[in-house]
Protein backbone atom coordinates (compact mmCIF):
# COMPACT_ATOMS: atom_id res chain seq x y z
CA UNK A 1 0.00 0.00 0.00
CA UNK A 2 1.10 3.61 -0.69
CA UNK A 3 2.55 5.90 2.19
CA UNK A 4 0.00 8.30 1.86
CA UNK A 5 -3.26 5.75 1.87
CA UNK A 6 -2.08 3.76 4.69
CA UNK A 7 -1.65 6.95 7.06
CA UNK A 8 -5.05 8.45 5.33
CA UNK A 9 -6.49 4.69 6.50
CA UNK A 10 -4.93 4.68 9.73
CA UNK A 11 -5.30 7.92 11.05
CA UNK A 12 -8.69 9.13 10.04
CA UNK A 13 -7.17 12.29 8.26
CA UNK A 14 -7.93 13.48 4.60
CA UNK A 15 -5.09 12.45 1.77
CA UNK A 16 -4.74 16.36 2.08
CA UNK A 17 -4.03 16.13 5.55
CA UNK A 18 -1.85 13.52 4.85
CA UNK A 19 0.12 15.20 2.22
CA UNK A 20 0.75 18.57 4.81
CA UNK A 21 2.36 15.84 7.56
CA UNK A 22 4.47 14.47 4.77
CA UNK A 23 5.95 17.97 3.45
CA UNK A 24 5.56 19.19 7.16
CA UNK A 25 8.97 15.69 7.83
CA UNK A 26 6.36 14.58 10.26
CA UNK A 27 6.55 11.21 8.79
CA UNK A 28 9.05 8.26 9.34
CA UNK A 29 9.67 4.70 8.07
CA UNK A 30 11.49 2.13 9.99
CA UNK A 31 12.78 5.55 11.87
CA UNK A 32 13.83 7.37 8.95
CA UNK A 33 12.35 10.71 7.87
CA UNK A 34 10.00 9.89 5.00
CA UNK A 35 8.31 12.52 2.36
CA UNK A 36 7.39 10.58 -0.47
CA UNK A 37 3.90 9.72 -0.62
CA UNK A 38 4.00 7.17 -3.11
CA UNK A 39 6.55 4.82 -1.13
CA UNK A 40 5.50 1.31 -0.91
CA UNK A 41 5.11 0.34 2.63
CA UNK A 42 5.08 -3.59 3.09
CA UNK A 43 4.41 -5.93 5.52
CA UNK A 44 6.37 -5.42 8.63
CA UNK A 45 7.37 -1.59 7.47
CA UNK A 46 6.72 0.74 10.81
CA UNK A 47 5.08 4.01 9.84
CA UNK A 48 5.22 6.59 12.25
CA UNK A 49 3.68 10.13 12.67
CA UNK A 50 5.20 12.69 15.05
CA UNK A 51 6.98 9.55 16.05
CA UNK A 52 3.89 7.38 16.99
CA UNK A 53 3.79 4.47 15.33
CA UNK A 54 0.25 3.89 13.50
CA UNK A 55 -1.61 0.93 13.34
CA UNK A 56 -1.69 -1.09 10.57
CA UNK A 57 -4.80 -0.20 8.81
CA UNK A 58 -7.36 -2.98 8.93
CA UNK A 59 -9.74 -3.43 5.93
CA UNK A 60 -13.42 -3.32 6.80
CA UNK A 61 -16.31 -6.07 5.48
CA UNK A 62 -19.98 -4.72 5.81
CA UNK A 63 -23.23 -6.50 4.54
CA UNK A 64 -26.01 -3.90 4.03
CA UNK A 65 -29.86 -4.31 3.39
CA UNK A 66 -29.93 -2.16 0.52
CA UNK A 67 -33.60 -0.32 0.04
CA UNK A 68 -34.97 0.22 -3.17
CA UNK A 69 -34.12 3.61 -5.34
CA UNK A 70 -30.39 3.53 -3.83
CA UNK A 71 -28.01 2.60 -6.26
CA UNK A 72 -25.02 0.40 -6.21
CA UNK A 73 -22.32 2.69 -7.45
CA UNK A 74 -19.33 5.05 -6.15
CA UNK A 75 -21.59 8.04 -6.75
CA UNK A 76 -24.41 8.93 -9.21
CA UNK A 77 -25.49 11.77 -10.17
CA UNK A 78 -29.18 11.55 -9.56
CA UNK A 79 -30.10 9.14 -7.41
CA UNK A 80 -28.16 7.80 -3.77
CA UNK A 81 -25.96 5.37 -3.62
CA UNK A 82 -24.95 2.60 -1.42
CA UNK A 83 -22.37 4.07 -0.21
CA UNK A 84 -23.85 7.51 1.22
CA UNK A 85 -25.38 5.65 3.72
CA UNK A 86 -22.30 4.51 5.31
CA UNK A 87 -21.19 6.56 8.21
CA UNK A 88 -17.83 5.89 8.15
CA UNK A 89 -14.56 7.74 7.47
CA UNK A 90 -13.87 6.98 3.67
CA UNK A 91 -16.50 4.96 2.50
CA UNK A 92 -16.76 6.29 -0.38
CA UNK A 93 -13.39 4.61 -0.87
CA UNK A 94 -14.95 1.04 -0.59
CA UNK A 95 -15.96 -1.83 -3.04
CA UNK A 96 -19.52 -3.31 -3.42
CA UNK A 97 -18.93 -7.11 -3.58
CA UNK A 98 -21.83 -7.70 -6.14
CA UNK A 99 -24.26 -4.95 -7.59
CA UNK A 100 -27.91 -5.10 -6.89
CA UNK A 101 -30.68 -3.01 -9.30
CA UNK A 102 -31.66 -0.37 -8.45
CA UNK A 103 -35.38 -1.73 -7.70
CA UNK A 104 -33.68 -4.60 -6.12
CA UNK A 105 -33.43 -4.53 -2.46
CA UNK A 106 -31.61 -7.11 0.46
CA UNK A 107 -28.06 -8.28 1.07
CA UNK A 108 -24.99 -5.95 -0.28
CA UNK A 109 -21.44 -6.72 0.83
CA UNK A 110 -18.85 -3.60 0.78
CA UNK A 111 -15.47 -3.63 1.82
CA UNK A 112 -11.71 -2.31 1.38
CA UNK A 113 -10.53 -5.65 0.42
CA UNK A 114 -10.62 -5.72 -3.40
CA UNK A 115 -9.18 -9.21 -3.25
CA UNK A 116 -12.22 -10.33 -0.97
CA UNK A 117 -14.55 -8.25 -2.89
CA UNK A 118 -13.28 -10.27 -6.02
CA UNK A 119 -13.53 -13.83 -4.47
CA UNK A 120 -17.01 -12.61 -3.56
CA UNK A 121 -17.89 -11.92 -7.33
CA UNK A 122 -15.70 -14.13 -9.76
CA UNK A 123 -17.23 -16.63 -11.78
CA UNK A 124 -14.59 -18.87 -11.05
CA UNK A 125 -15.67 -18.78 -7.06
CA UNK A 126 -19.16 -19.86 -8.19
CA UNK A 127 -20.69 -18.44 -5.13
CA UNK A 128 -24.50 -18.68 -4.92
CA UNK A 129 -26.60 -16.54 -4.25
CA UNK A 130 -30.63 -16.47 -3.10
CA UNK A 131 -33.33 -14.32 -4.05
CA UNK A 132 -36.38 -13.76 -3.58
CA UNK A 133 -38.80 -12.88 -6.41
CA UNK A 134 -42.26 -11.18 -7.10
CA UNK A 135 -43.35 -11.94 -10.66
CA UNK A 136 -46.12 -10.06 -13.07
CA UNK A 137 -47.94 -12.86 -14.18
CA UNK A 138 -48.14 -16.42 -12.22
CA UNK A 139 -45.20 -18.93 -12.54
CA UNK A 140 -46.05 -21.96 -14.45
CA UNK A 141 -44.61 -25.16 -12.25
CA UNK A 142 -42.62 -26.49 -15.70
CA UNK A 143 -39.86 -23.30 -14.45
CA UNK A 144 -38.55 -25.36 -12.14
CA UNK A 145 -37.45 -27.95 -14.40
CA UNK A 146 -36.13 -24.49 -17.25
CA UNK A 147 -34.17 -22.94 -14.16
CA UNK A 148 -32.55 -26.05 -13.51
CA UNK A 149 -31.48 -27.27 -17.17
CA UNK A 150 -30.36 -23.52 -17.77
CA UNK A 151 -32.10 -20.79 -19.83
CA UNK A 152 -30.99 -18.77 -22.89
CA UNK A 153 -30.88 -15.28 -22.51
CA UNK A 154 -31.28 -12.68 -24.96
CA UNK A 155 -27.83 -11.94 -26.94
CA UNK A 156 -25.83 -14.57 -24.94
CA UNK A 157 -24.06 -17.89 -26.89
CA UNK A 158 -24.49 -19.88 -23.63
CA UNK A 159 -27.32 -20.81 -21.40
CA UNK A 160 -27.66 -20.33 -17.66
CA UNK A 161 -25.92 -22.87 -15.39
CA UNK A 162 -28.33 -24.83 -13.57
CA UNK A 163 -30.19 -22.75 -10.97
CA UNK A 164 -32.61 -23.75 -8.27
CA UNK A 165 -36.11 -22.36 -8.45
CA UNK A 166 -38.61 -22.84 -5.55
CA UNK A 167 -42.42 -22.17 -5.88
CA UNK A 168 -43.83 -20.11 -2.39
CA UNK A 169 -47.23 -18.71 -4.30
CA UNK A 170 -48.57 -17.91 -7.75
CA UNK A 171 -45.93 -15.25 -8.32
CA UNK A 172 -43.24 -15.92 -5.73
CA UNK A 173 -40.59 -18.01 -5.91
CA UNK A 174 -37.46 -18.21 -4.12
CA UNK A 175 -34.15 -18.92 -6.67
CA UNK A 176 -30.57 -19.67 -6.22
CA UNK A 177 -28.17 -18.73 -8.65
CA UNK A 178 -24.36 -19.86 -9.30
CA UNK A 179 -23.12 -16.90 -11.22
CA UNK A 180 -23.82 -13.10 -11.88
CA UNK A 181 -24.97 -12.36 -15.26
CA UNK A 182 -25.95 -8.90 -15.73
CA UNK A 183 -29.81 -8.54 -14.39
CA UNK A 184 -29.79 -12.31 -14.45
CA UNK A 185 -32.49 -13.06 -12.90
CA UNK A 186 -34.85 -10.70 -14.09
CA UNK A 187 -33.82 -11.70 -17.60
CA UNK A 188 -34.28 -15.82 -17.02
CA UNK A 189 -37.53 -14.93 -16.22
CA UNK A 190 -38.10 -12.47 -18.68
CA UNK A 191 -37.28 -15.43 -21.23
CA UNK A 192 -39.79 -17.31 -20.15
CA UNK A 193 -42.35 -14.18 -20.73
CA UNK A 194 -42.70 -13.35 -17.10
CA UNK A 195 -41.41 -9.68 -15.43
CA UNK A 196 -39.96 -9.63 -11.84
CA UNK A 197 -41.34 -6.73 -10.02
CA UNK A 198 -39.69 -7.32 -6.85
CA UNK A 199 -36.73 -8.93 -6.00
CA UNK A 200 -35.01 -9.28 -3.19
CA UNK A 201 -31.43 -10.56 -1.70
CA UNK A 202 -31.30 -12.88 0.97
CA UNK A 203 -27.77 -14.20 1.16
CA UNK A 204 -24.26 -14.44 -0.69
CA UNK A 205 -22.63 -17.76 -0.23
CA UNK A 206 -23.01 -18.41 3.74
CA UNK A 207 -23.40 -14.84 4.43
CA UNK A 208 -27.33 -14.30 5.01
CA UNK A 209 -28.96 -10.69 5.19
CA UNK A 210 -29.15 -9.86 8.87
CA UNK A 211 -33.22 -9.67 9.89
CA UNK A 212 -32.38 -6.94 12.35
CA UNK A 213 -31.39 -4.40 9.53
CA UNK A 214 -33.99 -2.02 8.21
CA UNK A 215 -33.44 -1.04 4.18
CA UNK A 216 -30.47 1.47 4.42
CA UNK A 217 -28.87 0.30 7.92
CA UNK A 218 -25.49 -2.18 7.66
CA UNK A 219 -23.24 -3.84 10.18
CA UNK A 220 -19.55 -5.09 10.19
CA UNK A 221 -19.58 -8.76 9.25
CA UNK A 222 -18.60 -11.26 11.75
CA UNK A 223 -14.83 -13.09 11.39
CA UNK A 224 -16.92 -16.55 10.32
CA UNK A 225 -19.01 -14.45 7.72
CA UNK A 226 -15.85 -12.72 6.56
CA UNK A 227 -13.80 -16.33 6.37
CA UNK A 228 -17.14 -17.98 4.90
CA UNK A 229 -15.88 -16.55 1.11
N1 LIG B 1 -30.46 -10.33 -10.97
C1 LIG B 1 -31.09 -9.23 -11.42
O1 LIG B 1 -31.82 -9.26 -12.39
N2 LIG B 1 -30.84 -8.07 -10.76
C2 LIG B 1 -30.07 -7.97 -9.66
O2 LIG B 1 -29.93 -6.90 -9.09
C3 LIG B 1 -29.45 -9.15 -9.21
C4 LIG B 1 -29.65 -10.32 -9.88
Amino acid sequence: MRLDKYLAKSSGLSRKEVKRLLHADEVSVNGEPERNPARHIKEGDEVSLNDRPMERPEPRYLMMNKPDGVVCANDDPTHPTVLALIELPRAEEMTIAGRLDIDATGLVLITDDGKWAHRATSPRHKTHKVYLVTTADPIPADAVDKFAKGIKLDSERFPTKPAELTLLSDNEARVVIHEGRYHQVKRMFAALGNRVVELHRESVGEIVLDDDLFPGEYRHLTEDEINSL
